[in-house]
């Protein structure tokens, strides 16, 4: 499963790494959450090895917490698994928590050419959670209490996980020119058999993918997917 999950992480990087050699200037949604650690591993690596050039990259973050501690956010995340090492510029690193109008920023620049996914237990996508309706811009919402619990352990308690945050909508995701979602380990095999093995489904945000005709999912949990 390890040396899938690399091989499959290493795809997803070279996926970025040839979007960035391709394009004058490129803009991409970007996930947080342990899934993605490795693809950034590797971008990291493939930045070195290749010289690839970020400075015309606009990286908007899929989600943020509202009002993080800074050792918490989504920001310092990005900031210390990517943007500090690849030399991401400040003014293009965005973040929804700090935008007024995010959808409109992510116009302005052009669209989204390429955005990474994880996927939550409950099928979320982003903070998008189940019962998101397909025609949702970024906003602020609710956390689910079973995605509050698999945030728990990074705030060392459910009390102190917090309850708001605001995320890319399911619209602004569909946006992208192109997505690439990764899901790693068994316990990710469950939904997204879910998500992908039957129709289109608002309590399993991520079956709204199927409505994309560019989806790319990588997954090491070999699921049969539709
Ligand atoms: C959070 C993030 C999602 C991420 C999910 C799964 O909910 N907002 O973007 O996909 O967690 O995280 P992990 O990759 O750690 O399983």
């Amino acid at each position: 499963m390890t040396e899938k999950k690399d091989e499959l992480s290493a795809i997803a990087a070279g996926k970025i790494a040839a979007i960035i050699r391709e394009k004058k200037t490129v803009n991409l949604g970007l996930p947080t959450g342990k899934t993605p650690l490795l693809m950034y591993q590797h971008l990291i690596r493939l930045t070195k090895q290749d010289g690839l050039d970020w400075s015309s990259v606009q990286c908007f973050a899929l989600d943020e917490y509202l009002h993080p501690s800074k050792e918490h956010s989504f920001q310092t995340y990005l900031e210390t698994n990517l943007y500090d090492h690849v030399g991401v510029p400040k003014a293009n690193q965005h973040n929804p928590a700090m935008t007024d109008n995010y959808d409109q920023l992510i116009t302005e620049h052009g669209g989204l050419d390429l955005t990474i996914l994880g996927i939550g237990l409950n099928g979320h996508i982003a903070f998008n959670e189940p019962g998101t309706p397909r025609l949702s811009f970024t906003q602020c919402i609710w956390l689910q209490e079973t995605s509050r619990k698999a945030l728990s352990s990074t705030f060392g308690s459910l009390e102190a996980t917090p309850k708001t945050a605001v995320t890319m909508g399911i619209s602004t995701i569909l946006s992208s020119q192109s997505i690439v979602m990764l899901a790693f380990g068994l316990d990710k095999k469950e939904i997204v058999e879910r998500a992908f093995g039957n129709g289109v489904n608002p309590e399993i945000p991520a079956s709204f993918l199927k409505l994309h005709n560019t989806v790319s999912v990588l997954t090491d949990c070999g699921s049969a997917i539709g």
